[in-house]
């Protein structure tokens, strides 16, 4: 699929409503949502009666994007990266440590009750594994239904009616409403999870690894579901996959977070025909290539996952990269920018992140993104 085109990024001020652009955003007068300066930091260790020195796992250390009508961003990047805590920080499930988030121009935190309601209402959530996310012990029909009872003044008839239309709407037949989620495969639990999470009528679903946990042969089936309600609806869509081939199909905008931090993020055909920082060659040449025969070169990345305790004050990628790193340089102490290298592409750039910085080094890690097929 070839994603929309990307909107001209307006790299400074403010969008109509008056939140300010951050580096890697678009300041898109579709925004729904902004968030800026996002940091979820949690107190790890033991401090005996307060003292001690209080360690910080910085999930989230400064993550600004924007969640647009109709359009999907997508969230990658290793395991422990900070993806779901992002998630959970916009569903109100963590309380950030610091950072705004905007809905429709409005600091939630400022919101009304009755603004707050609708924020909630407008932002649902489908989760990676429709086994633990069902209650096995409710019919569907109760499940998809739950929603509704809490959150409307709907008649029990009108309830009935709307729970059948969006099992209908997901691809169920409305008489499976009777049955438990243990009578459906997997695929069809997950079109309970969309139905559920559909019934408020949503602006944004968040998506936490849609499709991981479903076998191979009906992901797609589950992703051109997500894809028409999309179009259907208008929804925005947050996602956080690891599959980099899930992400290319549903995402217009992709961010790749490493310890915490976006380091790199704009356009999906962008980032994926030019791949620039290091971690995200390192990603793409992890994942399998489309065919047996591509030949891709693979970047190991040295060392360890690292810990995100007490993480450097500097580029959080300095302990990770393969290249050599100047520790007088600015960006050895102090966090490098997101840096625009072409419309809608932003990368952290340092002498020792990019893939340009290796070829001038004479350092050869190139990889070869483009899939040619060998001649066997
Ligand atoms: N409540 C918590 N208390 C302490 N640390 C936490 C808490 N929740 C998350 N973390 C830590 O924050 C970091 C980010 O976790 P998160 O779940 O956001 O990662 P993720 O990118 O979703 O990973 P995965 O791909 O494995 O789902 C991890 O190091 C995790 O251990
Ligand atoms: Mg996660």
């Amino acid at each position: 699929m070839t994603t929309a085109e990307a909107p001209a990024s307006t790299s400074e001020g403010t969008n109509k409503f008056g939140v300010e652009w951050a580096p890697g955003t678009l300041n898109s007068s579709d925004a729904i949502i902004s968030v800026r300066h996002l940091r979820k930091w949690f107190q790890v260790g033991n401090t005996i009666l307060g003292f001690g020195q209080k360690h910080w796992l910085k999930a989230v250390d400064d993550v600004s994007f924007d969640i647009e009508r109709g359009k999907t961003i997508g969230l990658v990047g290793e395991s422990g990266c900070g993806k779901t805590t992002t998630l959970k920080v916009l569903l109100g499930l963590e309380v950030p440590t610091e950072g705004q988030i905007f809905y429709e121009g409005e600091d939630v935190k400022t919101l009304s009750k009755a603004g707050r309601k609708d924020f909630r209402t407008s932002i649902q959530a489908v989760f990676q594994d429709p086994w633990s996310s069902l209650n096995p012990r409710m019919r569907v029909n109760s499940i998809v239904a739950e929603p509704l009872e809490i959150a409307t003044t709907m008649t029990r008839g009108q309830i009935r009616t709307r729970v059948g239309e969006l099992l209908t709407e997901v691809g169920l037949n409305s008489y499976q409403g009777n049955l438990y989620p243990h009578e459906f495969s997997g695929g069809q639990r997950q079109r309970i999870g969309i139905a559920r999470a559909l019934a408020l009528n949503p602006k944004i679903i968040t998506l936490d690894e849609p499709v991981s946990a479903l076998d191979v042969s009906i992901r797609a089936q589950i992703m051109n579901l997500l894809v028409d309600l999309q179009e259907e609806h208008g929804l925005a869509y947050l996602m956080v996959a690891h599959n980099l081939a899930t992400v290319r199909y549903m995402c217009h905008r992709t961010a790749v977070m490493y310890l915490g931090v976006i380091q790199e993020m704009g356009d999906t055909e962008s980032i994926f025909r030019a791949p620039t920082h290091l971690y995200t060659n390192a990603l793409l040449s992890a994942a399998l290539p489309s065919h047996p025969d591509i030949d891709r070169e693979e970047i190991i990345l040295p060392g360890e996952v690292v810990s995100p305790v007490d993480p450097p004050p500097g580029d959080v990628f300095m302990t990770r990269t393969p290249l050599p790193v100047d520790p007088d340089h600015e960006f050895a102490k102090t966090r490098p920018p997101l840096t625009e290298i072409e419309p809608d592409h932003w990368v952290t750039v340092t002498p020792w992140s990019t893939i340009e910085s290796a070829t001038e080094q004479g350092i050869d890690l190139a990889l070869s993104v483009d899939e040619e097929v060998q001649d066997v």
